[in-house]
């Protein structure tokens, strides 16, 4: 059993059902058929304009598109499979609705090649826009954690053991930081998706009169991407989309276990709200924190669209090939789950209670102050640092030795004389452990002082209101590209 050809061109028999289901994209494509339909009144519209089709024409079909916008709100437009694809469904739309000597004119000077480009980077854009959304929203909260905590002290981390004091504040905002560098990926990505592929046909162009800058006008690209046999055939756009969201969940799956680490009793540094957690079929105890793991787990969901899209394009000879059809369902997928991701991070730490008491005990009873003890002998007693670095290892030594910290002062101070001649008065030194003041001390440029980290709080966020204008104009420049189409369509249809 067969399925009609839709293209029947040179062909006899039809493709087989099997077939028909096994090359189908209807299924994922249902997702443009907007933006198809903005790209065909885009290309007729600039078919006019240069003369290459009358305008009666013209009119029958972009009046059809008119009605095939409603049946699809009104979800009486339904991609048919035997059809192959979105571009397809809406050619033959328009021939079934307005006759093939009107509908049939419509495919001229383009191909599905360079339309199906089209519609993906006219949907990705958005998609992008709304991953910076969700960035943003989440630096936003950690921005606000930051501002209430920059006092919040607790253990600093390299290899997972206590290095040195650091804040709640410094924490959250090391994550705003890394998003900062994400939003300027993501920036760069837009600028390389937006250029318009309209026009470069099947692969060589077109000997009809057209004007590529008028479509990607109509559409809001900013400029054309031009070599035809380039544009065609090249998907880098989708592995640098790929790439981008990879290295962002890399990001939040980091965030995701520190969080997973500090909920567990071991740490009992914060506790997860209720919302976004779940508990144990069998241990009424268990509160787990699904949804942090979930964000972990799925980041190898997107790392895994990398390879597939990198797969795909490596033995590709040049010129579209349909292997190119299977960048789709990745794309969608990676893209909302990179969002979700980051809107479930920014609830859950929204709501989550920090227990700033075991976060600052852990540290008094730890040997954070280390390092700041040996800087003390270098700048005060004009020691060397690897000399200093020795003789508070020693100290460290004795006194893990004895089940003790550098906060057990007498025991510290009597080490210290044997060690340096105790040049370090005690009030000085009780000082120079605590951690409040070993935090402080630290103001270099990027350091944990409350000072630099409140400054870098303001910086950073006055980095998120710059994204947040260019998101906003981005998509004012798509809205009144939109309105740019709709009123030269009106043009047509109303003045006869
Ligand atoms: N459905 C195809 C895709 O998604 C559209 C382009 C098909 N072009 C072709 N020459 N068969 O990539």
């Amino acid at each position: 059993m067969g399925s009609k050809r839709y293209l029947k061109g040179r062909f006899n028999k039809d493709v087989t059902d099997e077939m028909r289901e096994f090359i189908d994209s209807t299924g994922i494509d249902k997702d443009m058929v907007y933006e198809d339909i903005w790209g065909n009144e885009a290309h007729l519209l600039m078919l006019v304009s240069v003369g290459s089709i009358e305008k009666c024409y013209a009119r029958e079909m972009l009046n059809c598109l008119q009605i095939a916008k409603e049946d699809i709100r009104g979800n009486k437009f339904e991609l048919d499979p035997t059809l192959e694809d979105v571009h397809l469904n809406v050619e033959s739309y328009i021939i079934r609705n307005c006759g093939i000597e009107y509908g049939g004119k419509l495919h001229i000077a383009r191909s599905r090649n360079d339309q199906v480009v089209t519609d993906v980077k006219l949907r990705l854009r958005e998609e992008i826009l709304e991953v910076m959304d969700s960035v943003m929203g989440l630096q936003n909260v950690l921005l606000k954690l930051a501002s209430k905590t920059v006092d919040t002290i607790m253990p600093g981390f390299t290899h997972l053991q206590h290095a040195q004091p650091i804040t709640l504040g410094f924490w959250a905002t090391a994550y705003v930081s890394m998003l900062m560098r994400d939003l300027e990926r993501l920036e760069a990505l837009y600028s390389r998706v937006n250029r318009s592929p309209l026009g470069a046909a099947a692969l060589a162009g077109t000997s009809f009169k057209i004007d590529r800058n008028i479509t990607a006008k109509l559409m809001g690209f900013d400029s054309v991407h031009v070599h035809a046999l380039d544009t065609v055939s090249s998907r880098d756009f989708v592995v640098e989309t790929f790439s981008v969201l990879s290295i962002l969940m890399s990001n939040l799956s980091r965030m995701a276990e520190d969080l997973i680490l500090w909920s567990s009793r071991e740490f009992d540094f914060i506790s997860l709200p209720e919302g976004y957690t779940t508990g144990s079929s069998i241990m009424p105890q268990k509160k787990n924190p699904d949804a942090a793991e979930m964000v972990r787990g799925k980041t190898g969901r997107v790392y895994g669209a990398l390879m597939q899209s990198l797969s795909i394009l490596k033995g590709l000879p040049l010129g579209y090939n349909r292997d190119l059809q299977e960048d789709r369902s990745l794309l969608w997928n990676s893209l909302k789950t990179t969002r979700m991701s980051l809107d479930v991070m920014g609830g859950m730490l929204s709501e989550a209670e920090f227990n700033k008491k075991k976060m600052e005990d852990v540290v008094d009873e730890s040997f954070a102050a280390a390092t700041e003890l040996a800087n003390h002998l270098v700048k005060v007693n004009k020691m060397s640092f690897r000399e200093s670095h020795q003789v508070i290892g020693d100290v460290v030594s004795k006194l893990a030795d004895e089940g003790k910290t550098l906060r057990d002062i007498d025991e510290t101070f009597a080490l210290l004389k044997k060690e340096i001649d105790g040049s370090i008065p005690l009030n000085e030194l009780k000082k120079l452990v605590d951690s409040k003041r070993v935090v402080e001390a630290n103001s270099s440029l990027g350091g944990t002082s409350p000072k630099e980290v409140g400054r870098m709080v303001s910086s950073l966020k006055s980095g998120v209101k710059g994204y947040r204008k260019s998101v906003w104009k981005k998509r004012d420049k798509i809205a009144k590209a939109k309105e740019l189409t709709e009123s030269e369509v009106m043009d047509i249809l109303v003045n006869k």
